[in-house]
């Protein structure tokens, strides 16, 4: 088959793992007889130096006419890129606030698995790791305070800055059905997790998850705190199965959650609209500090384009392929520095995405 896929490198370390990825992707076209054409999209820092700004019409229309996007991360040295001196609707993080909304990609899917092979890199200790842990955050992605209105008033020569967070139970019911569907895929069990002891966005979210759940009676749900969530994932995440949550909590715990797997260099995500569409990326930033030195994880990466394989190509066997390649080459040893412990192979980015196609 022929499937159209649209690559956005990004900035930062972007363009090296997403070369990797798409070198893993040309193995699996070889080996099982596909062809990918790409079209190539610029997105953040690399279209505000094209264009001026960090979306455009144009790069829109690309991804909406592939069967899927694949990118790599976006974004610069606050404190040092030209990028940070532009009014923040033109900065690149708006770029990708605006592509997720422009494609309708409202569930961000990032799961965060403990590899056997990696359990020296988490931060945990052994008795809380136990057997390991395997949850998947279902955030909200194109509601809540990131997209709210916000604005910046002075009055009386003081400023109050304001940000608003609104969720219609819309937004929130299919948000949840996906959670819920995920559920019933994995172990059956939804933490929805909110701050209804104080805001009305949470108690709707509350409200309407409930109604949700009466259609999914084989599927457990728990309600959980967000400040108790954040406490508990340290605490003792093999709990946790699905967690429900919406924007602003998902972009924390999922970082969270990512941190206790031992590298954030590890956890791909999927972002989703109501069809088999989806933007693919790492759920980690764009590291500008390593970019370019060849020391940047892949894995995310290449699992991302495993994840798109499996959610919008429907090629299962070419995403457990992809998946169980990582597998192998952390069971023969090798690692980035993001992941190294003693006794390992330390290799950099190029290696790591030459050895994972080799796998294949
Ligand atoms: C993420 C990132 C983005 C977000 C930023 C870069 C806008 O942190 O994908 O988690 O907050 O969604
Ligand atoms: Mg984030």
């Amino acid at each position: 088959m022929n499937y159209k896929i649209a690559l956005i490198p990004g900035d930062g370390i972007g363009p090296e793992i997403v070369r990797e990825a798409k070198k893993v992707l040309d193995r699996v076209c070889e080996k099982y007889g596909h062809s990918f054409t790409y079209s190539e999209v610029l997105l953040g820092g690399a279209s505000i130096d094209v264009h001026g700004v960090p979306l455009t019409q144009e790069a829109i229309d690309t991804a909406k006419a592939c069967d899927a996007v694949l990118m790599g991360s976006i974004g610069g040295d606050a404190k040092t890129s030209p990028w940070y001196k532009l009014e923040p609707s033109k900065r690149p993080e708006a770029g990708l606030l605006a592509i997720r909304k422009a494609l309708n990609l409202f569930a961000n899917l990032r799961p965060a698995y403990l590899y056997n092979e990696l359990r020296k890199a988490c931060p945990l200790r052994d008795e809380i790791i136990g057997d390991g842990f395997d949850m998947i955050i279902v955030r909200e992605l194109t509601g809540g305070l990131y997209f709210g209105e916000r604005k910046t008033i002075e009055e009386n020569g003081v400023k109050t800055a304001i940000d608003t967070l609104s969720y219609n139970e819309n937004e929130i019911r299919r948000i949840a059905i996906k959670a819920f569907e995920i559920a019933r895929k994995r172990r059956s069990k939804v933490t929805s997790v909110d701050k209804a002891n104080v805001l009305d966005s949470s108690r709707l979210w509350r409200k309407v998850v409930e109604d949700v759940a009466k259609d999914y009676p084989d599927v457990t749900l728990e309600h959980m705190l967000v400040d108790n969530c954040a406490m508990q994932l340290v605490r003792d995440p093999k709990q946790f199965d699905v967690i429900l949550t919406e924007n602003m909590f998902g972009d924390i715990l999922s970082d969270e959650a990512s941190m206790v797997t031992g590298s954030i260099g590890m956890l791909s995500s999927a972002s989703l609209n109501e069809t088999k569409f989806g933007l693919y990326e790492p759920s980690h930033g764009s590291a500008p500090d390593i970019a370019g030195q060849d020391k940047a994880n892949p894995i995310a990466t290449i699992l991302s384009a495993a994840m798109m394989l499996r959610y919008s190509l429907d090629l299962d066997k070419e995403a457990d392929a992809v998946e169980d390649a990582v597998q192998k080459v952390l069971t023969l040893g090798y690692r980035t520095g993001d992941i190294m412990s003693e006794g390992c192979k330390l290799v950099g980015t190029k290696e790591m995405g030459d050895l994972v196609t080799d796998q294949i």
